[in-house]
C-alpha cells in the first residue's frame, strides 16, 4: 500500500455530489465539441493515477477519459464532448445510459441484487433465457447458460461442446476474437500478443483459413470454384491433423470483429455448416461482437441463412451492464447436474438490462435503424474512398464497418486524429479502422462523424 489516495477520494466525493441526470441534454447533441486540449488537465490526473495502479496489460488505445454518456454522444472529465463511433467497444447498443435501461437497472437494485442463480432459482434470469429463445436464429427450442463476458460464453461453450459429442478438438480461424482466458485465447488468432508468453494453451485447439482465404499463404485465391478455405479444411486439416469424427466443434464469427471488421463471402458459413452436418461437428457461432442487432438483424447469422447449434452472445446484450450468454439447441444441452455453473453469471441486474434492451430494440425499430444509417455510412465511407487515396478498402454490414488504411502506423494516425477531434473510432485488425456506433445514432450524428473522419484522414494524408 502507497499513500497518496487522496486523488481518488476526492473523485469518489464528487461522484456521490453530482446530479444524477448529468446526461440530459447531451444525447441530442450532433458535433463534438472541444474545449481543452488532449487530454485535459482532469483526464491527466486519471491517466497519471492509472499508471501508477492498473495493470500495465490493459491495451489502452488513445487518452479517452469518459465521464457520462447518453445515445452516440460522450463527455470525459473535463467536459469536453465526444460522438462516439465506438459504443464502448461493441457494447452500448442502444446508446450510452437509454433511459429504459437505466430505470429498469434502478428498479432492480432496490429489489434484488444477487443470488447466485446456479444454485437457486431466479426469476430474471429464465425470463431472459425465454427472452433470448424468441430472438435465437435456431428454428426449435434452445436453452441458455448466461455469464459475465464473453470469453466466458466462449468458454462453456467448449466445454458443452466437448461434452456433448465426446470429441476433443475444436476448429477456429486464423484473424478471429474470441477472448483472453484459457480455453478463449486458445482459439484467439488475430494478434500474437495475446497468446505470447502465455503458452501451453488448451491442448486440442486447431486453425483453419476464414472465408475469402486472405490470410492464406498467396493470398486470395483467383477465382476459385467452391471456397478453397473450406476445401483446406476438408482435404488437409482433416486429413493431416485431425480425423473429422474427432472434431466436437467449429467456432467461428460469423463476421470478423477484431480482426477487421471482415465479411466472408456468400454461402461460405453455410458451406462451413454443411461440412459440419456432414461430420456430425457441432457449429459454434461467436457473434459476441456482430449480434444483438449490430449488422441490422438481430444476429449476423440471419444474414447468411445458417443456424448455429450454439451461439454466443457478449457486449450489445446488455447495453454496458457484463452480461454474456451461451445459447443451444435443446437437443445439445444435455449436460447434467453440477456440470457448469457460475456465481455471478446471471446477475439480476445485467438480466434486467438484458430484457429491457430487447424491449428498446424492438420498441424503437433499432434493427431497421442499424441496417438503414448502416447503409448511408457505408456509403458515404465508399464516397470518400473515391476522394482519399489512403481508404483502400470498406467492408461491412449494417453498423459494423471495416475501413483499410495503408497499413498499421497510417490506421493508428487516422484513429489519433479523429480522437483529436472529438471522434471516437477504434483500429482492428492490421490496418482497419472499425466503425461500431449504438444503434440510435442518428442520421445527422453519423453525417458529422464522416465529415470529422475525412478531416482525420485529410490530416494524416499529408
Ligand atoms: C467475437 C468476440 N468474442 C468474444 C469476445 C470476448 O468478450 P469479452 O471481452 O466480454 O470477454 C470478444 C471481445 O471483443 C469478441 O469480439
Amino acid at each position: 500500500m502507497t499513500a497518496g489516495g487522496l486523488g481518488a477520494q476526492a473523485a469518489s466525493a464528487e461522484r456521490r455530489e453530482r446530479s444524477p441526470r448529468a446526461t440530459e441534454g447531451l444525447g441530442a447533441a450532433e458535433a463534438p465539441r472541444l474545449i481543452t486540449e488532449l487530454p485535459g488537465p482532469k483526464a491527466r490526473e486519471v491517466l497519471e493515477r492509472d499508471g501508477r495502479t492498473t495493470s500495465p496489460s490493459l491495451p489502452r488505445a488513445y487518452p479517452f477519459v469518459p465521464a457520462r454518456g447518453a445515445g452516440s454522444v460522450l463527455e470525459d472529465v473535463d467536459g469536453n464532448r465526444f460522438l462516439d463511433l465506438n459504443a464502448g467497444i461493441a457494447v452500448t447498443s442502444t446508446g450510452h445510459c437509454h433511459p429504459l435501461v437505466v430505470e429498469a437497472v434502478q428498479r432492480q437494485a432496490g429489489e434484488l441484487l444477487h443470488y447466485s442463480a446456479s444454485d437457486f432459482y431466479l426469476p430474471i434470469y429464465s425470463e431472459l433465457a425465454e427472452r433470448l429463445d424468441e430472438v435465437a436464429p435456431m428454428a426449435g427450442p434452445t436453452r441458455a447458460f448466461l455469464t459475465n463476458s464473453g470469453t466466458e460464453a466462449v468458454e462453456a461453450s467448449i466445454k458443452l461442446a466437448r461434452w456433448s459429442t465426446g470429441r476433443q478438438y475444436v476448429i477456429a480461424f486464423y484473424g478471429s476474437f474470441h477472448g483472453r482466458s484459457y480455453g478463449s485465447v486458445s482459439l484467439t488468432a488475430s494478434k500474437a500478443t495475446y497468446r505470447a508468453g502465455f503458452g501451453p494453451l488448451l491442448p486440442g485447439a486447431l486453425h483453419a483459413y476464414y472465408g475469402d482465404g486472405r490470410d492464406l499463404p498467396g493470398g486470395v485465391p483467383e477465382a476459385a470454384e467452391g471456397f478453397p478455405t473450406i476445401d483446406h479444411i476438408e482435404h488437409f486439416v482433416m486429413q493431416r491433423i485431425v480425423a473429422p469424427d474427432e472434431v466436437a466443434a467449429v467456432v467461428v464469427e460469423p463476421v470478423l470483429g477484431e480482426g477487421g471488421y471482415i465479411v466472408p463471402p456468400d454461402g461460405w458459413l453455410a458451406a462451413l455448416r454443411e461440412l459440419c452436418d456432414r461430420h456430425g461437428i457441432l457449429l459454434v457461432c461467436d457473434e459476441v461482437q456482430s449480434g444483438m442487432g449490430r449488422t441490422g438483424k438481430m444476429w449476423a447469422v440471419e444474414h447468411m441463412g445458417v443456424e448455429p447449434d450454439i451461439l454466443i452472445a457478449g457486449k450489445g446484450i446488455a447495453s454496458g451492464m457484463p452480461l454474456g450468454a451461451m445459447i443451444a439447441k435443446d437437443a445439445v444441452m444435455t449436460w447434467t447436474k453440477g456440470t457448469h455453473g457460475s456465481t455471478f453469471g446471471g446477475n439480476p441486474l445485467s438480466c434486467a438490462a438484458a430484457i429491457a434492451t430487447l424491449d428498446v430494440i424492438r420498441d424503437e425499430e433499432l434493427l431497421e435503424q442499424a441496417a438503414k444509417i448502416g447503409d448511408s455510412l457505408k456509403n458515404g465511407l465508399q464516397d470518400l474512398q473515391t476522394r482519399r487515396e489512403a481508404i483502400r478498402d470498406v467492408r461491412g454490414v449494417g453498423l459494423m464497418i471495416g475501413i483499410d488504411l495503408p497499413d498499421h502506423d497510417a490506421a493508428a494516425a487516422v484513429e489519433r486524429a479523429a480522437f483529436d477531434r472529438g471522434l471516437l473510432v477504434l483500429g482492428c485488425g492490421e490496418r482497419a479502422i472499425r466503425m461500431s456506433p449504438p444503434l440510435v445514432i442518428t442520421e445527422e450524428q453519423a453525417r458529422t462523424g464522416l465529415e470529422v473522419f475525412e478531416e482525420a484522414v485529410a490530416e494524416v494524408s499529408t
